[in-house]
């Protein structure tokens, strides 16, 4: 087998930005705490954990703590309870998110009608959203778009990682219900680029291994990616997962990793693929010394 590597692949400036500012603060405070998990990949949650920096999920609960604001942000009332307990705050919060929160925060100043497009259960359309208050409909289906009401004008705002092909889908259909549309195109460079390279490659493989936390939903559409061009794709959070058998009869194997996915991990994964092809080749010689 021959394994290829994607162009571009890995931790993203927002997400590495984050991990640094995470991993200084484990120094500097005895009391740090991410406010739910700072991203989207398990072991690299556990391996903060581990360092001395947990996880939280209800600010209520703490008394002291310096609390670190992950790569999705955040909406306004965490702001909030932050001031009034009087805890620390050390803000990780990528900018282009930030940036995705302050155009949604002055639309709706505005006067304006937003609607966003991504996916409503993703922390980052969750901090969007509350930055607008309710007064936006978050769409991430076609389905989502037939219950929208008619707009006079609808100001599009699309999560940072979401799919381009689906919101350029989501956003013709916005505009048949629309007079008037106008859109933010928000969508994150190393979003884009991720899904680019993916594509180029598993349009040339026969199996793509797209390496990243089973809840992270850029390595997920990575996988979609894949998917639709024909490669057979297996998505997997470290080497632990890869099996022999996948590569048995397959020649050319891709891999391409989400933007929350560190080096360390995308290395293991490459090295093992590398022993396994090894120990195919062997197979294979062994069988031809006891077919002659
Ligand atoms: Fe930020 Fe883009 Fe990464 S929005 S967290 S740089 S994928």
């Amino acid at each position: 087998m021959e394994i290829y590597k994607a162009k571009v692949m890995g931790f993203c400036y927002g997400v590495r930005r984050a991990m640094n500012i995470a991993e200084k603060a484990a120094e500097t405070h005895d009391n740090a705490v991410t406010f739910g998990p700072l991203i989207h990949n398990p072991q690299v949650v556990s391996r903060l954990e581990a360092r001395g920096v947990p996880v939280v999920n209800d600010l209520n609960k703490l008394n002291n703590e310096t609390v670190i604001i992950r790569s999705h942000g955040v909406g306004p009332s965490c702001y909030n309870t932050l001031k009034c307990k009087h805890l620390g705050l050390v803000d990780a919060t990528c900018p282009f998110v930030r940036r995705n929160q302050e155009i949604t925060k002055k639309l709706v100043a505005d006067g304006k009608q937003v609607v966003l497009i991504g996916e409503k259960k993703h922390p980052e359309m969750k901090s969007v959203s509350e930055w607008a208050v309710g007064k936006s409909f978050i769409v991430e289906t076609m389905e989502d778009v037939d219950k929208l009401p008619h707009f006079e004008e609808a100001h599009v705002v699309i999560q940072t990682t979401f799919s381009v092909a689906l919101a350029d889908e989501l956003i013709g259909a916005i505009s048949r219900k629309s007079d008037k549309i106008s859109v933010h195109k928000t969508i994150c460079a190393a979003t884009s680029e991720r899904q680019q390279a993916a594509r180029e490659l598993a349009k040339q493989m026969d199996v793509m291994i797209v390496v990243g936390g089973k809840n992270s939903a850029n390595t997920g559409r990575l996988a979609e990616v894949c998917r639709n061009e024909g490669a057979i794709t297996y998505h997997i959070e470290t080497a632990k997962e890869l099996r022999k058998e996948w590569f048995k009869s397959h020649y050319k194997v891709g891999i391409t990793a989400g933007a929350s996915t560190p080096d360390w991990i995308i290395e293991e994964v490459f090295f093992i693929m590398e022993d396994m092809n090894e120990m195919l080749a062997m197979e294979d010689i062994n069988l031809d010394v006891h077919k002659g």
